[in-house]
Order: C-alpha cells, then sequence, then structure tokens
C-alpha cells in the first residue's frame, strides 16, 4: 500500500495482538500504530499504546476520529473455552464489540473517510453437521458454542456492513493458533501451547483433549502474515466478505507429542479429556482454503516439525502454566 496507513489495533494486549502490533508497526512505523486494549499494562516500545473498552462506542469513535485511523484490528473476545463459562458476557463483548467497529466504519464512510476493517472469526464457527475433512469455504455451519454462534453471527454481519454500507471488512476464520511470546486466551486448541510448556519443564503432559482429536492449527508467524496478506490485498480481489477460510497444518495431540518426541526423547504424555473434549468434537480436522489462495495468494509455509522446533527454542517456562 501506497499511502500512510493510521492502524488501530483492539484487544491488543492478547496472544495474537501482542505480536501483530510489533508486525504492523515493522511495516508502517511505531508512531502510526496505537495498540489498544481493556488493560491498562502498557506492553509495547515499539507502538503507541491507549487503554480503550470496545464497548465505549462513544470513546472507539473518538480515538478513530482524532487519530485519523484508517485500519482497525479488532480482537478483543472471549474465546471458546472461558465463554462458556460466562456465554451472556461472551456475547456481549464478542458482538457488541463487532458491531461498534462496524457501526463506527460505517459513519466514517458517511463522511468519505472509509475504514478498513480486520476482525477474527474462527473455525469455531464451524459445527457438528459441517464435513469435517477438508471443510469448504461455504458450507453447513451450525455451531454449538456461545462463542462459536457469536463468529458466524459476526461473519453473517461483516458480508451485511459491506454488501449495504460497503465497509471495506476481511476476516479470516483462524484456526488453533500457536505461539511462544504470550499465554493463549482460553481456547480449546491451547493444549498446543501448553504441552510445549510442559516437555521443557521435563514434566509429562497431561492433555484435555484425546489422542486422535485432529484440528486445524497454525503456526502464529503464517497467522500474521495471513492476516496482514488479506488487509494489504486490494478491496477488488476480496470476494469473500464474510471471513476466509485460512489452512495452516492440521495435527492431533498424539502426532504433536510425536513430533516432540523426536527432539525431546524423554517425553511422555497422558490423556485425560475434559469439556473442552466436546467442544474440539464439534470442530473441523481440516480446512479447504482454495478461495484465500485463488483470491488474494494465500500459502502456508510453516509444518508440524518447523514448528516443534521453534517452539521448544524459544518457550519461555517462565511465562508459567498455560491451561
Ligand atoms: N488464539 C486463537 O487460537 C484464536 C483462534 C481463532 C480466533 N481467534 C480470535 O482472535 C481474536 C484474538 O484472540 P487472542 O487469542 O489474541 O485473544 P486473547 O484472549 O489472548 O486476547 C484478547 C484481548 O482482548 C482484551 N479485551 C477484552 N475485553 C476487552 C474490551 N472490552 N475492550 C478492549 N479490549 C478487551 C483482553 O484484555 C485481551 O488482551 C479473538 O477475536 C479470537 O476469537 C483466536
Amino acid at each position: 500500500m501506497n499511502t500512510q496507513q493510521r492502524i488501530l489495533v483492539i484487544g491488543a494486549n492478547g496472544q495474537i495482538g501482542s505480536e501483530l502490533v510489533e508486525a504492523l508497526a515493522a511495516q508502517h512505523g511505531a508512531q502510526n500504530v496505537i495498540a489498544a486494549d481493556i488493560s491498562p499494562n502498557n506492553l509495547y516500545n515499539a507502538a503507541r499504546y491507549t487503554t480503550l473498552n470496545v464497548l465505549d462506542k462513544a470513546a472507539l469513535a473518538a480515538l478513530v476520529a482524532s487519530e485519523e485511523i484508517t485500519q482497525v484490528y479488532q480482537l478483543a473476545a472471549m474465546l471458546s473455552a472461558t465463554g462458556e463459562a460466562a456465554p451472556l458476557k461472551a456475547w456481549t463483548l464478542n458482538m457488541d464489540g463487532l458491531l461498534n467497529i462496524l457501526e463506527v466504519a460505517r459513519e466514517r464512510n458517511a463522511v468519505g473517510k472509509p475504514l478498513r476493517i480486520f476482525w477474527p472469526s474462527s473455525i469455531a464457527a464451524f459445527g457438528p453437521s459441517t464435513p469435517a475433512q477438508d471443510t469448504p469455504q461455504t458450507t453447513v455451519m451450525d455451531p454449538t458454542t456461545i462463542y462459536g454462534i457469536s463468529k458466524l453471527a459476526g461473519e453473517r454481519l461483516c458480508e451485511y456492513y459491506f454488501i449495504k454500507y460497503g465497509v471495506d471488512v476481511r476476516s479470516i476464520r483462524y484456526p488453533g493458533i500457536i505461539s511462544f511470546k504470550s499465554p493463549p486466551g482460553g481456547g480449546t486448541t491451547d493444549y498446543a501451547i501448553a504441552i510445549f510448556h510442559s516437555a521443557l519443564r521435563g514434566e509429562r503432559y497431561v492433555s484435555f483433549l484425546g489422542p486422535q482429536t485432529t484440528l486445524p492449527m497454525i503456526y502464529m508467524p503464517d497467522a500474521i502474515r495471513a492476516t496482514i496478506e488479506l488487509m494489504d490485498a486490494p478491496a477488488e480481489l476480496i470476494k469473500v466478505r464474510s471471513a476466509y477460510n485460512v489452512a495452516g497444518v492440521s495435527f492431533n495431540p498424539e502426532q504433536l507429542a510425536a513430533a516432540i518426541s523426536r527432539k525431546l526423547p524423554d517425553f511422555k504424555i497422558a490423556y485425560q479429556p475434559d469439556s473442552r473434549q466436546a467442544i474440539a468434537d464439534t470442530w473441523p480436522q481440516s480446512l479447504d482454503d482454495a478461495a484465500a489462495t485463488a483470491d488474494w495468494g494465500w500459502q502456508a509455509r510453516i509444518g508440524i516439525d518447523e514448528m516443534v522446533a521453534d517452539m521448544l527454542a524459544n518457550v519461555d517456562v517462565s511465562l508459567g502454566k498455560a491451561a
């Protein structure tokens, strides 16, 4: 993109935001990236920081106007496992947070100051009747968690605001995201991060998903690249305004444990499925991301062995035992 972007990342202190802000600041300059979170903790040297509650629409609109923001990444949400513990709170945050930013974008469009928005959907938007293998871009979606229901409703809202108001909103159905920089935020795929903490401590890992529970996953650098490539693509290439399937690498706990054991031969795993198993059982095992490839050139780069080597080299066990 040639024109200077002014970027706001909401939910910036989370697992994805904390890495996305750094990547965006490297690309656009620290002064052009504002990290915002409900938390007062400023984690950033490489970007500006402000406290913001995405549910406060007036404050959001004022910040977008005063900073002349051109792109917003709206990441604040309650995730799948956490959402099941507080469904109404999850629904309010996930839906009103998205609606607030879509409304701000509609209002900015009306005064000739368009916003480009990124809002993540999730594989949780699929459900038990969805074909689990090579899940198509367009298919049955019957999510059973409040999180998944909010993501499916969010996808429909994104498409609606694009068609009705011309809001340039873009989305990815993120697979489970694996990373080492910050602890995960309460998702069903978090076992694939916690396992590395146990492995590096020399402890046996007790997995809350069973050995054969295959799920779509993606390593953080691929997830960040997908997000930025989608946002940098010319608008006319973006044919899907709900959310794109984006595949990284699919594996189950047994396969991940085997990959870790190839590097740490003493590593041991046991299985004690909990309530998160029932959630995982309704999700796809692998995704067909041909539409993302055809429309804006998406290609995953990082496979399981490369991811395991990088995680083992970088996980900071002092971050605490991820759930
Ligand atoms: N991490 C994954 O594996 C994954 C997978 C699929 C989709 N997603 C989606 O990506 C987005 C980010 O996920 P994450 O893993 O970084 O989440 P996270 O839980 O790690 O981070 C969310 C951040 O939002 C902040 N926040 C909460 N309420 C807020 C509010 N009212 N106003 C402003 N900020 C608020 C939190 O303080 C936190 O820093 C979410 O929409 C999530 O649904 C994540």
